[in-house]
């Protein structure tokens, strides 16, 4: 075989065969095909797409060029929940905890934030004291002695992803539905849970812009968990303006807790609750989406969800008192509020600009290697369909200094306000099973 034929059946929009694509993924994990002729094949791809037979073979190649995680060791439905990145997207610090506290085993692998969008770790680490570098076996063990662990990789997941997404990241080959698929669906897999929920942002602050190209992505997804054996489900979810109030480190931890105490964000505890329930009835926990919520709030007014949450941080080397004493997140220096100049309503919150600005005071990274500031960010005090009056308080700024000026702009900038009446938006907009 030859890596040119390759890249010429693929520009000529032929489909490759399950041998071709083993011989690209093996050859390009192991270093004998060079990065300019997987540029080539990437870029074919981006234009030519991928069909169902091969975005399930290059899901599976990628799968196996590295470890899977074997949960049967754990008793129970293990199961995942996995979000394509937002803004102030904080739901796994609620989800798991809830759906834990029902009886399902949540082991958890999860990713740091790049860019506009933060990451679970990045956060959790913002908690004082608390570990993410668990060992294989303090893992299972938790996980068998209280059901939740959330840690960074602890096996050598999809290394042929690593180098894809690296390459794609700086060859403008990121935008494909078969190659963000076979990218998120293989590290799922791998990660081993018996069930998937996909949480696919839809948005200005996400990958996916408009529905119809989320939905296609979902599908995709949905598609490829099914036919490897896992019963994966997606839910579409707005990404048009931040996710609750907190857009930071620190500050969306709190807010995670005020959730599991019953007193979080509308719309976020909204979020929370339909995905928990999804979860619950996917696994067959409940059977219907009312027995299911009414679970989740009996686990949220019983305190059992926030105890996983503590139990969590405990075996992790966290500081359990955080959870009724905000004051041990530490502060950022200065709030800066960021004001109406009219009056009339929200019609549009720029997300990406707000996570950029949260990124720009250091809670999040441009570069691999920035350090976190895990105290600054943004809250965010306003929704879209909100009336405001000049003056009223947007969202206040929490800074350490770190391009405070530049930061504000942004922020400032990011809120359109109309004079005509703006409908409130929903926070579900779609599920695909
Ligand atoms: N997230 C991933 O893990 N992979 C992609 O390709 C895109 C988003």
């Amino acid at each position: 075989m030859r890596v040119v034929d390759i890249i010429l059946k693929k520009r000529n929009n032929l489909p490759l065969t399950k041998e071709e694509i083993h011989f690209i993924i093996d050859g390009y994990v192991n270093e004998k095909i060079p990065d300019y002729q997987i540029s080539a094949l990437l870029m074919a791809i981006c234009f030519n797409g991928l069909n169902r037979e091969e975005r399930i073979n290059l899901t599976l190649e990628m799968l196996h060029s590295g470890e899977e995680v074997d949960l049967s060791k754990i008793e129970g439905i293990c199961v995942d929940k996995h979000s394509t990145g937002g803004v102030g997207d904080k739901t796994s610090l609620v989800v798991a905890p809830i759906v834990a506290s029902c009886g399902l085993k949540i082991a958890k692998m999860s990713g740091r934030g790049l860019g506009h969008t933060g990451g679970t770790l990045d956060k959790l680490e913002s908690i004082p004291g608390f570990s993410i570098n668990v060992s294989s076996e303090d893992f299972f063990k938790q996980v068998k002695d209280i059901g939740i662990a959330i840690v960074g990789q602890t096996a050598n997941i999809t290394p042929a992803d690593k180098k894809l997404y690296a390459l794609r990241d700086v060859t403008g080959t990121v935008e494909s539905v078969g190659l963000i698929s076979a990218s998120i669906m293989s590290k799922k897999l791998a990660s081993g849970a018996h069930s998937i929920l996909l949480d696919v942002k839809v948005g200005d602050g996400a990958f996916m812009k408009t529905i119809d190209d989320a939905k296609v992505l979902a599908s995709s997804m949905v598609d490829i968990g099914n036919s490897c054996g896992r019963k994966t489900v997606a839910m579409l979810t707005d990404m048009d303006q931040p996710l609750g109030e907190a857009v930071g480190n620190s500050i969306e931890v709190i807010e995670a807790i005020e959730t599991l105490k019953g007193r979080g964000n509308k719309d976020f505890t909204k979020l929370c609750y339909e995905i928990s329930a999804e979860m619950l009835m996917m696994t067959g926990c409940a059977k219907t989406k009312e027995e299911a919520t009414s679970l989740i709030k009996e686990k949220i007014e019983s305190g059992e969800a926030l105890d996983k949450l503590k139990m969590m941080i405990i075996y992790q080397h966290g500081n359990p008192d955080v959870i009724n004493d905000y004051s041990l997140f530490g502060k950022a220096k200065t709030d800066i509020l960021v004001k109406a100049t009219k009056t009339g309503y929200i019609e549009k919150i720029k997300t990406l600009d707000v996570g950029v600005s949260a990124m720009l005071l250091g809670a999040g990274r441009a570069k691999k290697e920035d350090k976190i500031d895990p105290t600054v960010g943004v809250s965010v005090k306003v929704k879209v369909g909100n009336f405001v009056n000049s003056g009223d308080t947007l969202a206040i700024i929490h800074s350490n200094g770190k391009n405070e000026k530049e930061a504000y702009k942004m922020l400032q900038d990011s809120f359109v306000i109309s004079d005509n009446f703006v409908k409130e938006q929903d926070i579900i907009l779609g599920i695909v099973k």
